[in-house]
């Protein structure tokens, strides 16, 4: 595949030379329906540099790239902005083939890389402010730890004002398309959003201030390049992506109530749909994601602008629902705030699971706003009202907070 594949230009000395993977559809528990991109970079200086390389399948779609360019031995530096294998995979191969003078990584990147690799290749670690001289050209390093590894690092080439961002500002979505303003919007909005809820979202309080320090720094960036997904290029673009992320990472609390639920023989789901219509009721807006239908990534996403949570499981040998715990497990690791909430469900002759689903929310600090709502076996029109109830309850503080 030598010449199948070719490099796009993205500024006057910045080629894109990644790969694109049209069948990826889980990435480590996260649904990528839409495919996803591993961007690599070629920066045309004097001395050649490669900013990140691909997953270790895709080497070849990397290598074919860059000699649509050049050739791969004249790459003198390879910059490594994050060593998750989804841009190192092929790192050692690629190394031992260009045989480039150095690679570079963060001190965290540097140790992170050793441990993956065995051998690994020599690393020499930047710290924040350290720049490299490609001749006629100069790269700046910026660490961004845990957004979202300790390694995580932004490469800013001040000739283009380009920053390559990582996975910062990247979406999971395949298209033969490589620029943002060539992509529909609201395909994009979907999958950032995914993207930040399923991979940032922990991490919000420090991308606050992230996006603090580069309005501080009054760096200058036309265009932003993410290590997943389109390229921003216009001043429209980036002010876009940087605009969501400042409301994504603020998780202000909005009138919108997401109903996770699971179901044996539909009690739980009739006590879902109840609180459902309550919270309509109440003028709010409900969410309703029974899991039969519903990935846990996509929950995450809801919660991304959500301002309650509510849980409801049947008690099956004392314990919730296996789906449950799976996506109670995933939401609670991304830490979403900010959220009222309670739990519910129908149970035949014990009913822990809605007091594990309590003790779990409140460990996620979900301010429960009502008593577990537990029925034995079948709701009655009397359940169904309380359901309702609660539902109208939730809205209330939910407009209350808004
Ligand atoms: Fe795209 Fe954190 O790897």
């Amino acid at each position: 595949m030598k010449e199948t594949f070719k490099a796009v230009k993205v500024s006057e000395h910045v080629y894109w030379v990644g790969a694109i993977d049209w069948a990826l559809r889980d990435f480590h528990g996260y649904a990528t329906n839409r495919g996803s991109t591993y961007n690599a970079y070629l920066v045309m200086g004097e001395k050649v540099a490669l900013i990140d390389t691909v997953k270790a399948p895709f080497k070849g779609e990397l290598l074919s790239r860059i000699a649509s360019v050049v050739d791969p031995k004249d790459v003198s530096i390879i910059v490594s902005n994050h060593s998750e294998m989804d841009h190192t995979g092929c790192l050692p191969e690629v190394v031992d083939l260009v045989e480039p003078e150095k690679v570079y990584a963060s001190v965290k990147g540097a140790q992170a890389i050793a441990a993956h690799f065995h051998p690994a290749p020599e690393i020499e670690a930047v710290k924040e402010g350290d720049t490299l001289d490609l001749g006629n050209l100069e790269l700046t390093f910026t660490p961004t730890p845990m957004l979202h590894w300790p390694d995580s690092m932004f490469t800013y080439l001040a000739a283009d004002e380009l920053l390559f961002s990582q996975d910062a500002f990247g979406m999971h979505l395949a298209t033969s398309e490589r620029f943002a303003d060539e992509i529909d919007r609201g395909v994009m909005i979907e999958e950032a959003a995914k993207y930040y809820a399923n991979i940032l979202l922990p991490f919000s309080p420090l991308v606050t201030k992230l996006l603090a320090k580069v309005a501080d720094a009054g760096i200058s960036i036309r265009t932003l390049v993410p290590a997943h997904g389109p390229i921003y290029r216009t001043e429209k673009d980036i002010g876009w992506i940087l605009g969501l992320y400042a409301e994504w990472a603020a998780q202000k609390p909005t009138k919108k109530a997401v109903v996770v639920y699971d179901t044996m023989w539909g009690s739980t789901a009739l006590m879902a749909r109840a609180i459902g219509d309550g919270v309509a009721a109440g003028g709010a807006s409900a969410k309703l994601l029974p899991l039969g239908a519903s990935h846990r990534s996509e929950v995450t996403t809801e919660l991304l602008d959500a301002g309650a949570l509510l849980v409801g499981t049947p008690t099956i040998n004392n314990q919730m629902l296996p789906r449950i715990a799976d996506v109670l497990t995933y939401v609670k690791g991304l830490k979403p705030r900010n959220l009222i909430g309670a739990a519910f469900g129908s149970y035949g002759w014990s009913g822990e699971a809605v007091k594990h689903v309590e003790e779990i929310l409140s460990a996620m600090k979900v301010e429960l706003v009502a008593e577990t709502l537990n029925v034995k076996y079948v709701p009655d029109e009397d359940v169904l009202a309380q359901c309702r109830s609660l539902g109208m309850l939730v809205a209330e503080k939910l407009v209350e907070r808004c």
